[in-house]
């Protein structure tokens, strides 16, 4: 199959197209040939590692020195499952769905920048529903469920004021959308540039981080989601 290799640590020009061999799923995993996946903000913080030093050294203690032990980035997937282990029960051949290459900080597989991805069955896999296209579905678990833990965690009441700084980014603008699905009033920190887009998905009011103003312009929140990181 054709993946995108990250040959070592640094700017986007480490990540070259290849020709590698296909995986073979294990018993309990499905084999997913990709229609689309996402570069994340994550894949741009491993595959840059420009960070701190003890970042690095704990980015590399886990992803591998010099060049990830796993050279093709991406934990985002849509696509249609190509082969099933003989173990696997929840998906058959051809079926539609969309894949998070992770379930915690340990169990976790890269590999969505590649014609195909192997996962577990029980991992993060969902069929994909037919509402979404395939580039929409690999949009979605990266910011997706890491706003939903957090938006569940809050408990939101219909009515309460929620701030979300970042909220045009892909956590940002999950955590937006369900904050008003709860019923909340949401004031949306971003640049300028974005207030359209965050608007259109629900924002009540904007404040420009990039304005010196920006702080004059916070009131009292009941939750405030800081998805900048
Ligand atoms: N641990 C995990 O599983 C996990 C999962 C997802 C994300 N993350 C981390 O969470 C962070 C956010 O992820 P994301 O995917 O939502 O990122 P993203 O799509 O790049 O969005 C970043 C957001 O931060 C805003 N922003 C950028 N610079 C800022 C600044 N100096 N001050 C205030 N706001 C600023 C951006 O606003 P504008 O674009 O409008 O300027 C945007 O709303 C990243 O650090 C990412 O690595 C972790």
């Amino acid at each position: 199959m054709k993946a995108i290799i990250c040959t070592k640590y640094g700017s986007p020009e480490v990540l070259v197209l290849r020709e590698i061999d296909t995986p073979v799923p294990k018993d309990d995993e499905v084999l997913i040939k990709i229609r689309a996946t996402s570069v994340t903000a994550s894949d741009c913080l491993i595959r840059g590692l420009n960070a701190p030093f003890l970042f690095k050294f704990v980015v590399q203690l886990m992803m591998g020195f010099g060049k990830p032990r796993n050279p093709i980035l991406g934990m985002t997937s849509s696509g249609i499952v190509e082969r099933i282990g003989k173990n696997v029960t929840r998906y058959g051949v051809g079926d539609p769905v969309f894949a998070y290459g992770a379930i915690s900080p340990t169990k976790l597989r890269f590999g969505s920048y590649a014609e195909y991805i192997s996962l577990p069955e029980d991992w993060n896999i969902a069929r994909k529903p037919d509402c979404l296209s395939f580039e929409q579905a690999a949009a979605l678990p990266y910011g997706g469920l890491l706003a939903w833990h957090f938006i569940k965690k809050a408990n939101i009441q219909s009515g309460q004021q929620v701030l979300i700084y970042g909220a045009s980014g892909s956590i940002g603008t999950m955590a937006l959308q369900m904050a008003k699905n709860a019923g909340a009033t949401v004031t949306a920190v971003c640049s300028g540039n974005n207030f359209k887009m965050v608007e259109s998905l629900g924002a009540d009011k904007v404040i420009d981080y990039t304005r010196d103003c920006a702080a004059t312009k916070l009131e009292a929140y009941d939750l405030v989601l800081d998805a900048v990181g």
